[in-house]
């Protein structure tokens, strides 16, 4: 089993199904009363660089249901490759807790965590990814569809972090991965010659569009992110006259199958990428979804850690 949870590119259809169905387990286990302590006494190191809802409160919360202990540590406090060699950091961490969570900008500040600590290392997001956000979303996906087996995922928006982490896991797991992105915004070649091949293995089918109403025709899942990534602000007023056509709407969702759910992996500027209808509306699974979060990290948690 995997070391570190630090991109999906690095993991097989095995190893992702094993998280999920792991996620399943714990979940069941702790709605019939609570989880066993697999993880008593050892302590979650949690680095941000960025603000943080879900993933610094699942993570906490994650680790308090396992029996263990997450230690928050704030953007100013250990300075990640200003005050301190990131190196340096990931092993001074290893001395004294048993995993590390991190959200930083630089991917390659992760990259460099999971090579030198000694202990595993989890990606709570990073400019290139957002994995553990891709395990809850397939595990609501699973949980609102019944199965993967012929659903049609698409992505409308921003080529972002989230959105390649999406494509990834679509990819190894056979899952149709459907994007549409204004000019400009796609998800770069290089990872979608990377997603290709594994669609190559799995048997999904990719398709990286422009037009938002060609894109969600006939989707089961219409997933939407901010336009403008935590990083980006400068491009803020830049981006808000390009991606309008983009937004999920009532009229963009009624093009999709009648069952569609709409997903955000949240914080949602409402009235932006997405509209107050479809937010609370029919379709919506964007609270059971951020719920997920925490089932989906105990299942990366007991997998890393126990
Ligand atoms: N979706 C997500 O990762 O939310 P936070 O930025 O609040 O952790
Ligand atoms: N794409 C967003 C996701 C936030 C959870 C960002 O990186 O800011």
């Amino acid at each position: 089993m995997m070391k570190n949870f630090v991109s999906l590119t690095e993991l097989s259809a095995d190893e992702i199904w094993t998280v999920l169905n792991k996620a399943i387990e714990l979940k069941t286990e702790w709605k019939n009363g609570g989880n066993k302590p697999i993880l008593k006494g050892k302590v979650l190191a949690l680095v941000f660089q960025k603000p943080s809802l879900r993933t610094r409160v699942s993570f906490d919360v994650g680790m308090l249901h396992l029996g263990g202990h997450g230690l928050y540590l704030s953007p100013n406090e250990i300075g990640l490759g200003g005050r301190e060699s990131v190196p340096d950091v990931a092993r001074v961490l290893s001395g004294y807790v048993d995993g590390i969570m991190a959200r930083t900008f630089s991917h390659d500040h992760i990259v460099q965590l999971a090579e030198y600590a000694s202990v595993p290392v989890i990606n709570g997001l990073s400019d290139f990814n957002h994995p553990c956000q891709a395990m809850g979303d397939f595990l609501t996906i699973l949980e609102h569809k019944g199965s993967l087996d012929g659903v049609n995922l698409t992505y409308v928006g921003d080529g972002n972090n989230v959105a390649r982490s999406l494509m990834f896991t679509a990819a190894k797991l056979g899952v149709d991965f459907t994007i549409a992105t204004p000019e400009g915004y796609e998800i770069e070649p290089e990872y979608v010659a990377m997603a290709q091949q594994f669609a190559a293995e799995s048997g999904a089918t990719l398709r990286f569009l422009h037009d938002p109403i060609k894109a969600v025709t006939g989707a089961d899942v219409i997933y939407t992110d901010v336009w403008t990534s935590m990083g980006q602000e400068a491009e803020t007023q830049k981006r808000l006259a390009i991606f309008p056509p983009y937004q999920v709407n009532e009229k963009l969702v009624s093009h999709a199958k009648d069952d569609v759910i709409v997903m955000h992996c949240l914080p949602a500027h409402r009235g932006e990428e997405i509209t107050d209808a479809v937010a609370d509306g029919p379709h919506s699974v964007l609270f059971p979804q951020a719920a997920n979060r925490l089932h989906a990290q105990k299942g990366i948690l007991a997998l890393l850690m126990a």
